[in-house]
Formats: C-alpha cells, structure tokens, sequence
C-alpha cells in the first residue's frame, strides 16, 4: 500500500515491502495485544499497530489505517472471514494478509488460499511468525514492484505509440525476425486498412519502383533489405496498390534499428504518400505536352494562313500590278501618239483602286481592322455583310447582354471562330440563312454561328488537312475557353464558342 518503492532493483532486501503499520483483526483483545508486542519486538521499524475486534468493519478500518499487513483471525462471531479476505484482496492487490487461527480443518485453509489469503499460521506456531511475516513483505514487494513495472511499461507503450501516431509518416516497425510489431495510424490510412501487422496481409502487396519501372523483388523491399542486410535505404519513391486496391506513390525507406552493444533490435520502415504531388505531376506534364502540341497546330495554321495570303499577293495583286506596269509602260513611251499614251493611262487608273482594294482584302485577313478601330460586334456586323453579299444567303448578326471590354486576343480569337463557322456554313451547308449571336454574361462572352443547312455529323474522323473545326477547338482551348459544335443530318450546325472574361488562362 505505500508507494515508496519507485525503482527497479536486483536486490531482494529493496523489494521486501516496509512494515510501519499492521492492523491485527482478533475478537480476543488479550491474543491481540500479545502479537502486537511480539510485533514491535520482532520489527523495530513498526510503528503503529491497530486492533479490529469487530470483524464486520475490517474494510473500514483498513481504508483509514492503511495497512502494510492485516494479520486476522479465523473464528470471530458473525465474521465472514472469506468475504473479508477477498474483498481486501481485490481492493488492495498486493497487501498481505495473513491468517492465524487455532486450529482450521485443510479445506477451510484452501478456501482462505484461494479467496486471496496469503498465508495460514496456527497461533501454536507463533514462533514462525516473523519469517512467513518477512517472507509475505518480500513477496508483497515483489508484487508491487512488478505492477509498477508494468504500470511503467504500459505508460512507455502508450507513449511510444502516441508519437509513433503523430508522426506525419507512415512507420513500421519490425522485430529482428522481419516481423511487424507495431504500425501507426498514418502508415494504416497510407495502406488503406485498419492498423495491421499481419505479415500475410502485406505479402499480398505489390510495388513498382517508380524510376525504373521494375517490379520491387521480396527481398528487395526497403524494410527486408533493413532486416537481411542491415542496409539502410535512402527514402525512393515506388508505386503500390494498398489494401484497398488504390494506387499510391510512396517514397519509402528504412533503417536497421541497433542496440548500444551492437545487437539488432529489428528495423523501422518509413513512407510518406506523395500520390496527391506525382498525380500532379503528371497532370502538369500532360497539360505541357498539350500546350505544346497546341503551340504547334498553332504555328502551323499561321504558316497555312501566311501561305495563303502569299499566293492572294502574287495570284490577284501581282497580276494586277504586271498589267498597271504594262499600261503605264506604253504610256511613258514618247514615239507614241499622244492619244494612244492617254488611253493607256485612263486604261490604268482603275486598275490602281483594283490594286488597292485587294490590298484592303489581304490586310483585312490578316488583321481586320473593324476589330481594332470598332470592337468585335461592328466587326462581326461587317464580316455577316460580306458573307450574304458573296453567298447570297441571309446572314444576321445579334448581339445581347451589356457588351464589356475583353483582351484583344479574346476578341481576334472569337472573331477568327466566327470567320471559320462562317466559311464552312458558305462551302458545305447548302443554309438559307446563318444567324450570329454575340452574347455577354456576367463573367462570361459567347458567340454562336448556327445555319439551317445539311448539317453533318461532329465526330466524325478528319483529314489532316481539315483544320478548320479543330482550329476552332484549339484555338478556345489556348485562350482558357470551349467550343461545343451540334449538329445532325437535317438538322444545320450550331458552333459556340465561350470565353471567361477577366484574364487570359
Ligand atoms: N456548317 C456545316 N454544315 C455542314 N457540314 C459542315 C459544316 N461545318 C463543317 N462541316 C463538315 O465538316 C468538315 C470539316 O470541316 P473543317 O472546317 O474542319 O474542314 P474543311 O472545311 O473541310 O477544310 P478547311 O476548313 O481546313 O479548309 C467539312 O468538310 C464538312 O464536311
Ligand atoms: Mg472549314
């Protein structure tokens, strides 16, 4: 009952228990001041002895006094000596109580044994009393010592765990053998499962070195290597399906785990799950190869566009400049008649506003200037115009919602979308009639080109010289936006295209 043995000892005097404080149970006050003197002259340390002759309030008593020793007797009127020792026993564990009586049939002494009596003494046998008295104290204080040893060793466990489970990586650790023998919480959520050390369960996972792509061999894993070769591993990343059959990206390693002499006391296995910055990663890598390939289709409809223009110069206004050089040669010759010279020159004028205006139609495809000068509706407006006077079909432009100043690469790209849609409702439509529809929203600008023709089936697969709907798409894509096309047999075509206003991706 005294706490005041706290360490550990190999000495088996330091285990005995103290006795300072015996309480005697004896209805015979004389038989009990008898041991009471015998007591104090057999333990010089004791030094409080308390009588109980009543055997009903034993727990009482012993809750106040605080016993190191009850020593109580047998026959007492209305005394139930085993419900007494027991109840002491479970209230005090480790107290020693012993029992000295006259004479005790042997099944009444095994009852006492068994209901936690520490020991049985005949009062004839007095004189042995000091040495079973010393040899419950030590016993007593063994006793004690070992529950508060494993009172020590439960609190270091729960300790230990406690860190190991606030540590922010997954932790195992292994015996010497390779065997598991504790987890932490994180390494559980890591593996997907409720904490494990089952060795079966994690022979069932399979792993992947991450660089090499090489299936992780048995002996090969960082905590087996720990183990077999006492090698540390430097954390690697590696591929794993859990418990759970979930893929995770584990950068894992392990050390061997040494005792001061040298002797192994097994291994800790370490990981920290880095699925969520591999998964972007990857990502990142995808969204880059993309952004170049879009870079690429992009540069190449330049090149497409530049020939293009290239051939409109030398096809349309260079012809029309060999002709006015023709005319304004004949006209410079001074042996011609004068009327001859005059004519040339009336016959090269027009040729010039020819010239010009095809020059107007190249820089307007390169650049349309309405765009710039106007803003995108005007321009919009003017490009409808143009397509119902070459086609013959009525084009409209629409525009609703409160028009908002957007980055002038937004505005080209829509137009340019617009420009496209257009061409193609032109060439392969066979419409009456294409509506354009600029529309702005909080936030947001979209533009729809939709006509009643034919119609033609979205998916369907594209030559490469086809650009036209898959610059459309790449084109919104580059600018942060989306195209959707609709269309059917019978039913026209309707190409949108939306634009997040407010900052370029
Ligand atoms: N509005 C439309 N109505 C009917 N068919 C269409 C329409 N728009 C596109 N198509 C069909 O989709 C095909 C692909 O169009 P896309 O613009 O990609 O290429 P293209 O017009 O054939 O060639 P490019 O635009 O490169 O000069 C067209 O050839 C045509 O068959
Ligand atoms: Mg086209």
């Amino acid at each position: 009952m005294s706490t005041e043995t706290q360490g550990v000892s190999p000495n088996p005097d330091a285990l005995r228990a103290p006795l300072r404080r015996v309480m005697i149970v004896d209805d015979s006050e004389v038989d009990a001041e008898l041991l009471r003197v015998r007591l104090h002259d057999q333990f010089p340390g004791l030094q409080e002895v308390c009588w109980v002759g009543d055997g009903t309030v034993v727990l009482e008593r012993a809750e106040v006094f605080d016993p190191d020793l009850v020593i109580t007797d047998y026959h007492m009127p209305g005394y139930d000596i085993i419900g007494t020792v027991s109840a002491l026993r479970r209230r005090w564990p480790d107290l020693p109580v012993l029992v000295m009586s006259g004479l005790v049939g042997e099944e009444a002494a095994i009852q006492l044994l068994k209901a936690g009596a520490s020991d049985f003494l005949p009062k004839s046998r007095a004189e042995r009393l000091a040495m079973v008295i010393d040899r419950e104290l030590l016993e007593a204080g063994a006793r004690r010592n070992a529950t508060q040893l494993r009172a020590a060793l439960e609190r270091e466990h729960s300790l230990y765990q406690a860190i190991v489970d606030e540590v922010q990586a997954g932790l195992w650790i292994l015996s010497p053998q390779g065997l598991i023998e504790r987890t932490n919480r994180h390494g559980a959520q890591m593996m997907g499962s409720a904490p494990t050390t089952a060795l079966e369960d994690f022979a069932a996972i399979e792993g992947w070195w991450a660089d090499s792509g090489q299936r992780i061999e048995s002996h090969d894993w960082p905590g087996a290597r720990a183990i077999l070769v006492g090698e540390r591993t430097a954390p690697r990343l590696m591929r794993v399906r859990n418990f759970a059959g979930e893929w995770r990206h584990f950068s894992c390693g392990a050390a061997p785990l040494r005792a001061g002499d040298g002797s192994s006391l097994g291994a800790v296995v370490s990981a920290v799950d880095l699925s969520a910055e591999v998964d972007l990663q990857d990502r990142l890598r995808q969204a880059e190869a993309r952004l170049r390939q879009l870079s690429l289709n992009q540069s190449l409809q330049h090149e497409r566009q530049m020939a293009r223009v290239a051939r409109d110069l030398h096809d349309n206004l260079g012809q029309v400049l060999s002709l006015l050089k023709l005319h304004l040669g004949s006209a410079a010759r001074i042996d011609m008649p004068i009327a001859r010279r005059q004519l040339e020159i009336d016959e090269a004028l027009p040729l010039v506003d020819v010239a010009l205006s095809r020059l107007r139609e190249v820089c307007n495809e390169l650049l349309p200037s309405e765009l710039s000068d106007f803003g995108l509706f005007p321009a919009l407006t003017s490009l409808c115009s143009a397509a119902a006077r070459a086609s013959g079909m009525t084009v409209s432009a629409s525009e609703a919602g409160s028009p908002q100043a957007i980055e002038p690469a937004l505005q080209l790209g829509l137009f340019r979308v617009a420009q496209q849609a257009l061409t193609n409702a032109l060439r392969h439509a066979g419409a009456g009639a294409v509506q354009v529809d600029l529309q702005w929203q909080a936030g947001e600008v979209s533009l729809t080109v939709s006509d009643n023709g034919i119609g033609f089936y979205p998916q369907a697969p594209r030559a490469p010289k086809q650009q036209g709907l898959r610059g459309m798409y790449e084109r919104m894509e580059l600018l942060g936006g989306a195209l959707t096309v609709e269309s059917s047999a019978g039913c026209g075509a309707t190409i949108c295209a939306r634009l997040a206003i407010g900052g370029l991706p």
